[in-house]
């Protein structure tokens, strides 16, 4: 079976989809020797340079720079320790359990840990200034991060209405209508969605552009709840869903896009709007592979019945039949504050069991998307059952816990719970799926012989 192979395929390589800014041109330069001691200029700032300033330089959302030594020096102790629990950069998958292939992985390699932590130990030296990489070239932040993939800027933009968030405030919720003013039927290969200005990034907790349309073939592929009619989800770290060649999702005449964008105050009154960017199909052409974005549900009985009681560790599941066969292209978990984990596991019509996807140490404040390679996308056929498990720790014991002594219900804000992937469908017909599981297995094959 196609799935049985994927975790043979290393840590990747295409940053087609990165789920934020890279670096331009530079290569990892992992320490080589082991006993040598590292230093700041020859083994750190590589490694810096290509997995941590994406984030830490001035203007962008983590609260320091890392880009000189000046910068990083009073920082060491506080790297070494995010580092080793592997809580910074920020990607949660679990390192020992399913696929490993992943189009935008950020996270660091042993070797790379290694070298931080026995640079930190021996005193953090800076070393020889000669040996600075070049400082890193980040793409323009005015400039669409696939408008050099699709040869210019998206063919449809969408704002918000502008939303004032005051300096002191609990969460506010905004949820405004706005029509797409297309008049007729298109298919989009490529969408973006940011918050339109710098400081925007600051209060915008999380955006969902809902597609809101005339539906005939509400039947696609799987049981979810909410169906074909959302776009994309946004958060945090997440910059946009491309869909791969002659895939794409429809957008039909007369829609409109519902917003919900999820605000936090930040001291500073802000006011912005997020926009979303659709790439679409030229007039007239139609992909053969219809992909939809679905909510998967991590417990069963509707929103009324998720119940995480006070005091203890709440385990839930819930199960999702795969009406037509499909190409699981991502992981997204979403949970809130008291969420912990969350697994996708693919129970195959033959009874066969495969892991695909393990977070056991969810962090709420980063709702990473994770994009499996190309080589790595599970092949599921008709009759999978894609089974879900989250776990919510409501004790005294999860540092950030608002107050283990309340029950906890289904909720928008933050301190109730949800349990919900995001995942990305393509459903494909039977000789697409046969055609794709063969190209997996040849594929497979040639990576064996090579060995
Ligand atoms: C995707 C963005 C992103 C990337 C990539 C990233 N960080 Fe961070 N980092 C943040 C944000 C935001 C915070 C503050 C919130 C938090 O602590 O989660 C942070 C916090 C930290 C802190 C704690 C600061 C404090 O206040 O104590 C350290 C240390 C750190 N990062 C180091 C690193 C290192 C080293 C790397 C690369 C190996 C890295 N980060 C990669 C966004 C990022």
């Amino acid at each position: 079976m196609a799935l049985s192979r994927t975790d043979r395929f290393g840590p990747v390589i295409a940053f087609l989809v990165s789920a934020f800014a890279m670096p331009v041109g530079l290569h990892a330069a992992a320490a080589e020797v082991a006993d040598e001691q590292p230093t700041f200029t020859k083994d750190i700032a590589p490694i810096f340079r290509e997995k941590c300033e994406a984030c830490h330089r001035a203007g962008y959302i983590a609260p320091m720079s890392l880009q000189t030594y000046a910068e990083v020096r009073p920082w060491a102790r506080s790297i070494k320790q995010r580092v080793e629990t592997r809580q910074m950069p920020p990607w949660h998958i679990d390192k020992a359990v399913g696929i490993q292939a992943f189009k935008n992985d950020r996270s660091l390699t042993d070797a790379e840990i290694d070298t931080v932590v026995r640079w930190v130990d021996s005193g953090a030296p800076q070393g020889n200034l000669a040996d600075m990489p070049p400082p890193a070239v980040f793409a323009d932040d005015d400039v669409w991060n696939y408008a050099d993939v699709f040869g210019g800027p998206p063919d449809l933009i969408i704002h918000s209405t502008p939303y004032t968030m005051p300096a002191l405030a609990q969460d506010h919720w905004w949820k405004p209508e706005v029509p797409t003013g297309l008049t007729e039927d298109r298919w989009i290969r490529g969408i973006e969605i940011r918050p339109s200005t710098v400081p925007g990034r600051r209060i915008t907790h999380h955006a969902l552009a809902r597609l809101q349309q005339e539906e005939a073939d509400a039947a696609l592929g799987a049981a979810s709840d909410i169906g074909p009619g959302l776009l994309m989800e946004w958060a945090v770290g997440k910059q946009g869903e491309m869909m791969r060649p002659n895939s794409g999702k429809l957008i039909k005449a007369d829609s409109s896009i519902v917003w919900d964008i999820h605000y936090h105050a930040v001291g500073e009154q802000i006011t912005d709007t997020v926009e979303l960017g659709l790439y679409l199909y030229p007039v007239g052409e139609v992909p053969k592979h219809r992909q939809v974005l679905s909510a998967f549900t991590t417990f069963e009985g509707g929103r009324e019945a998720l119940s995480i009681l006070p005091n203890q560790m709440t385990v839930t599941e819930a199960f999702h039949v795969m009406k037509q066969n499909g190409r699981i292209e991502n992981f997204q978990p979403h949970l809130h504050l008291r969420g912990r984990g969350m697994q996708m596991e693919a129970i195959l019509p033959d009874g066969g069991r495969q892991v695909l996807s393990l977070v056991s140490k969810f962090d709420f404040n980063w709702h990473n998307n994770y994009v499996y390679a190309d080589d790595a996308a599970p092949l599921l056929p008709k009759g999978t059952v894609l089974a879900f498990k989250a776990w919510y720790d409501n004790t005294a014991g999860l540092r950030g816990n608002p107050d283990p002594n309340q029950w906890v219900g289904w909720g928008d804000r933050t301190v109730d719970e949800m349990g919900h992937a995001w995942v990305n469908v393509t459903y494909l017909d039977d000789a697409d799926f046969e055609a794709a599981v063969a190209e997996r297995k040849s594929g497979s094959e040639r990576t064996d012989s090579e060995e």
